[in-house]
């Protein structure tokens, strides 16, 4: 039978569980405090609801009117335009590569929450560099998401997505507060609200803000042309967009709150801008609390779960295609991909310790491969479904697919001018002028 959601909310909460993962929790808080803090957070927003409504709305509409997976449902408007689903495949697996290590760190640190070696501030450079402990966990954390996808659990993403991103928001939100009261902290806030001049540079910030905003709502690479696919007629579009985009950003938000102030606070004015910023900074905020090691223990679970609910998503849209493709079933498909994955990040991992030494444009191979992704291939993703939807598709029909559900008709002459020229002009822009002084 033809899968499809239960009900408007529970589309809106699958795709808020898609989009809020590791790129809300651990990456946008070090990505904010290297590239300009408050200068970073302001070009995120501006670009979530600029850029990112009218990409997600577009790849939403390419879903539902297809009806089919990524690659088909671009093939469907324009015969020729199956390589931006292409793309996207090949960008999931970047991502899902380098998500297999943060994955395993979120399981190590989960497992360790009773034990008194991640409190110490050391742990983090000391555990990352090592070779075999991390690949472990990588391991298993690729074979949860293998297992969730091949036994179909997945189909009950709705329901797991809902616990996942209120329970996270409502964790926050305790832990913010309870942030917000730690001494001196008013100073530490600032670098969250105002631009920190010291990592300002506008073209790097820019892209950064860019790539991540792309990267965190899930953009770019057919995830939500797929879940689009899953959807009724009569749901509205524009509405669940915004929702969507909101708690995304809301829950970004709310970590970067958290995580830099109490960075700075509790490393006495100094912050740990580098990816692992968020696994040295939580143990430090629970060791002063009380009740510390089971409030650790659920932290890092609902860490866990938006990881998971993220990856599965990943892991559909590669496996789904090599299954298309090569004809394969469900667990060949699935297994295939975790191989070629894991091995990827086993580099990306090492890139930590043994590897670290081995540079490519001046970066690790764990720092290369998110460049690639979320500076190369994401935004070339964006612009590929800017022009599919905007000029292959045409005003008319977008309008038409977008109308439905809202009971009006839409013109949708703003969000075709969007599409056509604002937004790839913008991507084409921002990420030449940054190859161009990379290479200069
Ligand atoms: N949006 C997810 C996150 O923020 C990552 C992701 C990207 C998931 C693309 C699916 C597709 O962690």
């Amino acid at each position: 039978m033809e899968k499809r959601w239960s009900s408007k909310f529970g589309f809106i909460m699958a795709s808020a569980g898609s989009a809020v993962g590791l790129g809300n929790l651990w990456k946008f808080p070090y990505l904010a405090a290297s590239n300009g803090g408050g200068a970073f957070v302001l070009i995120y927003i501006i670009f979530a609801f600029l850029i990112g409504v009218p990409v997600l709305l577009a790849e939403l509409a390419i879903g539902r009117n297809g009806r089919k997976n990524a690659v088909e449902s671009c093939k469907m408007i324009s015969p020729k335009w199956g390589f931006a689903g292409l793309m996207g495949v090949i960008c999931s697996a970047l991502v899902f590569s380098f998500y297999g290590v943060v994955g395993g760190w979120t399981l190590k640190w989960l497992f360790s929450s009773f034990s008194s070696d991640i409190f110490s501030e050391s742990f983090f450079s000391v555990y990352s560099a090592k070779s075999f402990e991390p690949i472990i966990w990588q391991a298993i954390f690729l074979l949860i998401c293998a297992y969730i996808v091949i036994k179909g659990i997945s189909d009950g993403i709705e329901k797991y997505s809902e616990i996942s991103v209120i329970l996270l928001i409502i964790f926050l939100a305790g832990l913010m507060i309870y942030v917000f009261t730690l001494d001196n902290i008013s100073e530490s806030i600032k670098e969250f609200i105002f631009p920190d001049k010291n990592t300002f540079k506008l073209s790097k910030t820019t892209l950064s803000a860019m790539g991540q905003m792309f990267f965190s709502l899930s953009l770019g690479m057919g995830t939500l042309i797929t879940y689009g696919s899953y959807l009724s007629k009569d749901t509205n579009l524009i509405s669940s967009t915004f929702a969507i985009v909101i708690l995304d950003t809301l829950i970004a938000v709310m970590a970067g709150l958290v995580i830099i102030p109490a960075s700075i606070n509790l490393n006495t004015g100094s912050l740990n801008d580098n990816p692992g910023m968020i696994f040295q900074t939580l143990p430090q905020i629970f060791s002063k609390m009380k009740g510390t090691k089971i409030l650790c223990l659920f932290m890092f679970l609902l860490i866990l779960l938006a990881a998971v609910t993220s990856a599965i998503s990943l892991l559909e849209v590669i496996s789904s295609f090599l299954s298309d493709k090569l004809k394969l079933g469900k667990t060949s498909s699935v297994m295939i991909t975790l191989l070629i994955c894991f091995i990827l990040g086993i580099f990306a991992s090492l890139s930590f310790g043994i590897l670290s030494e081995v540079k490519m444009l001046g970066m690790n191979i764990f720092e290369f491969i998110t460049f690639l992704a979320d500076n190369i291939f994401l935004p070339l993703g964006g612009v590929s479904i800017c022009i599919l939807a905007g000029k292959k598709w045409g005003r008319e029909n977008l309008s038409n697919e977008l109308s439905l559900g809202t009971g009006k008709i839409l013109s949708c002459k703003m969000l075709t001018f969007i599409l056509n020229v604002l937004a790839p002009a913008v991507i084409i822009i921002i990420t030449a002028v940054n190859l161009y002084e990379f290479f200069s």
